[in-house]
């Protein structure tokens, strides 16, 4: 048995514990191999509904179904040993009321292997919060900027300038007081998300919300630049993927125009000797 596989997964009260200490680590994954990898590295993996946009050309998260999210799902808890693994519930697979989110999200959980789901949405969702939360299923909020109600704010803006701030922190409070282990806190001001972590309780997870936050998350292949055309303010990039995929493929493309792919040492001979390796 080796060190990872000796390592006990994270648990929701595990992050909850984490309130005020060293910053919490998650990312976005939706495939195993990505999950992989950020399963060393990091303490939440979260199978976000961006997973719409980013790995099936949506132009926004609200077409994502709830079997895309287990599917996802499925494939991300092949690639988990240590990380707590969430998973989004998506748009229209909770909002109706208590009984609807918990009959989907108990899905989620059965066919996914996902030890907690995340929900958007402040004071209206602190009902279905509490409903979850007794009822076994730990859930992690998200407030601030909300995806899902893109339309309702009439594009991805930033959140809780001015006056605003107080619904922010109004939805925030409410969630926590409903059960949430954590809150995602997406597209807030520094000040607010500030006030914010030193009001509630349990653990922050910012998202374009500053350093104030108890943890931080991105969508994984915004911060490995898997995009060329996609370059949001609070986004660093790790990383030029994209970039470096889109030299490969081009020289790909013109080494089989020339023929000068597949060279000899990738060609299989007549006879197999020791020194053919297949
Ligand atoms: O869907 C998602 O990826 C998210 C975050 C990045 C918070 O909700």
């Amino acid at each position: 048995m080796n060190a990872s596989s000796e390592a006990r997964a994270l648990t929701p009260p595990d992050i909850a514990a984490r309130k005020g200490g060293t910053p919490i680590v998650c990312l976005t994954a939706y495939t195993t191999p990505m999950a992989r990898l950020v399963d060393r590295h990091c303490d939440v993996v979260l199978v976000g509904d961006s997973v719409g946009m980013v790995l099936h050309g949506l132009p926004s998260t609200l077409g994502v179904t709830l079997d895309m999210m287990i599917m996802h799902g499925q494939a991300v808890r092949r690639g988990i040993e240590r990380a707590l693994m969430v998973v989004d519930m998506p748009f229209g697979s909770y909002e109706e009321g208590p009984e609807q989110a918990f009959r989907n999200a108990a899905r989620i959980m059965a066919e996914t292997g996902c030890a907690a789901v995340k929900i958007e949405g402040g004071e209206a969702m602190a009902a279905t919060i509490r409903f979850l939360t007794a009822r076994g299923i730990p859930t992690m909020a998200h407030v601030g900027l909300t995806p899902q109600a893109v339309n309702t704010f009439g594009g991805y803006k930033v959140q809780g300038r001015g006056d605003a701030a107080d619904r922010v922190l109004r939805d925030a409070q409410a969630v926590t007081e409903a059960g949430a282990f954590s809150i995602v806190l997406e597209k807030v001001t520094e000040p607010l998300a500030r006030t914010i972590t030193e009001k509630l309780a349990i653990p922050t997870i910012g998202i374009g919300a500053s350093s104030a936050c108890d943890g931080q998350i991105l969508v994984v292949d915004d911060m490995l630049g898997m995009f060329t055309d996609f370059r949001p303010k609070f986004v660093k990039r790790y990383a030029e993927l994209g970039q470096a995929a889109d030299a490969a493929i081009a020289a790909y493309a013109t080494e089989v125009r020339e023929r000068r792919f597949p060279a000899h040492e990738h060609v299989f001979g007549d006879v197999t000797t020791k020194a053919t390796k297949e």
